[in-house]
């Protein structure tokens, strides 16, 4: 089936470019509110990229939060060095782009229910390994996240973001017109797994949470809700089958979309600093956090925006 889709023939170089093509078109149609007033260093051509001269301790401008919501959409992920922020200094600035959400599986910093703490160490191994959108299992999946780099291990403990406009633009035209439309469960197994594991929830905890958060079903290609562009919307630990297919056929399909996303050329790595701050859009990326500093420390605080529900609304007519 999935040779007759023409799966195999992924064109990589094509989908970065498109990506930073159809960026341009948009940038194009919807100019910076305030041109000249960030200073953005590029780091891949279609996603990430570091911005100066920006201190987010300090309540922002109208105008800065414009300025950074626009760079956000166009860039996908947005980073900032040496930022010194207390918890309520790193939940203020993210409330400038929406409501904030509160992990219901995820630790939080002790008195901040909307802060996570992300500590990783010799007893703690990191988890966040592997390519995802944060919380695709809810309803409303967040818009972006805010993390803060608290203690970074002397090596290692990159992130990388992918850019899915790019990872969708990449597949080849009939496997897209077979993935428009569709719809996919989305499900918090892997948390399931992870707190079943550590003997951290019992049957009957872990039986509540599944009726307050039942799978959800997203399109596999969804609408971006800002800049109206198509993306790939599957991710690893979340997504589960694609409705209306064989298990088998969903699995296959879905593991080749996995596979695709990992494609280095749709990626930006970070690296970080203590005081480092990545802000990405949830919707447009994935991210996965390398975890290859074991048994050192490596710990980050997120903040993460509520997003709203996703959707498709079919291909954009092209310029
Ligand atoms: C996450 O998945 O949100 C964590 C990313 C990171 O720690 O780099």
């Amino acid at each position: 089936m999935l040779a007759k889709m023409g799966v195999g023939n992924f064109n990589r170089t094509a989908g970065a470019r498109l990506s930073e093509i159809e960026d341009q078109r948009w940038a194009e149609q919807n100019p910076a509110p305030h041109p000249g007033l960030l200073k953005l260093q590029h780091l891949s051509p279609s996603i990430g990229s570091v911005v100066s001269g920006v201190d987010l301790s300090k309540p922002a401008t109208p105008m800065l939060v414009a300025a950074l919501r626009h760079a956000l959409l166009l860039r996908k992920v947005l980073f900032f060095h040496d930022q010194e922020l207390s918890s309520e200094e790193l939940m203020s600035f993210s409330q400038n782009f929406g409501e904030l959400e509160i992990h219901p599986f995820s630790a939080a910093k002790e008195g901040y229910d909307e802060v996570l703490l992300i500590e990783h160490s010799r007893d703690n191994p990191g988890v966040e390994n592997t390519y995802h959108s944060d919380v695709s299992w809810r309803w409303d999946p967040s818009l972006g996240s805010v993390l803060h780099c608290q203690e970074t291990p002397e090596i290692g403990g990159d992130t990388i973001f992918v850019d899915m406009y790019a990872a969708f633009e990449g597949l080849p035209d009939r496997l897209k017109e077979q993935i428009r439309g569709r719809t996919a469960e989305h499900d918090w197994h892997f948390f399931r797994l992870l707190l079943q594991s550590n003997g951290l929830w019992s049957d009957e905890k872990i039986e509540e949470m599944q009726k307050k958060y039942p799978p959800q079903h997203h399109p596999v290609v969804r609408t971006h809700p800002e800049t109206g562009r198509s993306l790939l919307y599957v991710n690893g630990p979340f997504t589960k089958q694609i409705d209306g297919m064989e298990w088998a056929d969903s699995q296959q399909l879905l593991q080749q979309l996995f596979a695709h996303t990992a494609s280095p050329e749709y990626q930006v790595r970070f690296k970080w600093q203590k005081g480092s701050v990545a802000f990405w859009d949830n919707r447009a990326c994935q991210h996965y956090a390398i975890s290859d500093y074991w048994p050192q420390r490596r710990v980050m605080e997120r903040v993460t925006i509520r997003g709203d529900k996703p959707y498709y609304s079919g291909p954009r007519a092209k310029l």
